[in-house]
């Protein structure tokens, strides 16, 4: 595997596949690498002719009392991750190569960051939406893979790539899941084993939700409170929020269509570790 940490060479490179009609594919990520990561990998390789990974911690998307300096780091196990995945490439910048001194472009993104995690992480978006623009513009990819398990970045990915008329295709991919439901996240180290055991209720309270939708249940704040209802089986899980949203505009109204496409998203922290999942019904 070819390791690139200069922002120039990742242009060659790029430029030098492109000039011979390969097909790119990106997968950007922040490191410490799990099935999830795998899976979006694994899909990149079935559809493109290279496949490129960043890994890189962004610390413009963290707030000052967040995890960056604490970010888990496994380079040897990330390089073999994406290796037996089916990467080629793997983009290593440093902060100082991706932020050079004098940086202070930003991109902001609307509506959609307002909520949710946009109410607890008011600065995120803007760092995801720049770091992600400015991975796409050097790897320059005719494929871009994301996770379902952030699932309004996916939304924020999506609007940023139609807004800039960015010439590539997104693809996003289901989470992963552990046995008992927890969906897979690098962060999910910072859960003690007592943690860990509660850390199933995330995907318990979704579920819940969506079968209660299936059954016909379309009022926001009955599908909520069930939600709330199951989180509150943990005495430890902190909720930031627990909210049913049209799929589409994140719009929330009293009661949904008939016939649509919802989301549940949860959100909070169980002790040290912010946990986020979502489930879609339609
Ligand atoms: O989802 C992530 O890991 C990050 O937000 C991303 C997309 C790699 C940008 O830093």
């Amino acid at each position: 595997m070819r390791i690139i940490s200069s922002v120039q060479e990742m242009h060659d490179v790029s430029n030098e596949l492109r000039s011979h009609g390969k097909a790119i594919g990106f997968v950007p990520t922040m490191g410490y690498l799990h099935e999830g990561h795998a899976a979006l990998i694994e899909q990149a390789a079935t559809q493109n002719d290279s496949v490129i990974v960043s890994v890189f911690v962004n610390p413009l998307q963290f707030a000052a009392h967040e995890d960056f300096g604490i970010y888990p780091k496994n380079f040897d196990g990330d390089c073999a991750l994406i290796e037996q995945s089916g990467g080629n490439i793997l983009f290593y910048p440093s902060v100082h190569e991706m932020y050079s001194p004098g940086f202070s472009t930003s991109i902001s993104i609307g509506t959609i960051t307002e909520k949710f995690e946009g109410t607890f992480r008011p600065k995120h978006f803007e760092g995801v939406a720049t770091i992600v623009a400015k991975l796409l513009l050097c790897t320059k990819p005719h494929h871009t893979y994301f996770g379902q398990k952030d699932y309004q970045q996916t939304m924020v990915i999506k609007r940023l790539i139609q807004d800039l008329h960015i010439d590539c295709t997104m693809h996003i991919v289901d989470t992963i899941r552990e046995s008992d439901g927890l969906a897979k996240s690098s962060r999910n180290v910072y859960l003690s084993s007592d943690e860990r055991k509660q850390s199933c209720i995330l995907f318990k309270a979704l579920s819940e939700a969506f079968q209660a939708y299936h059954k016909g249940i379309r009022q926001r704040e009955r599908l909520n409170t069930i939600m709330q209802e199951v989180l509150n089986e943990s005495s430890d899980f902190k909720v930031q929020y627990a909210a049913t949203a049209d799929a589409y505009s994140l719009d929330e109204p009293d009661e949904f269509e008939k016939i649509g496409k919802v989301v549940f998203l949860i959100a909070g922290y169980l002790g040290n570790a912010r946990l986020i999942d979502n489930m879609i019904a339609e």
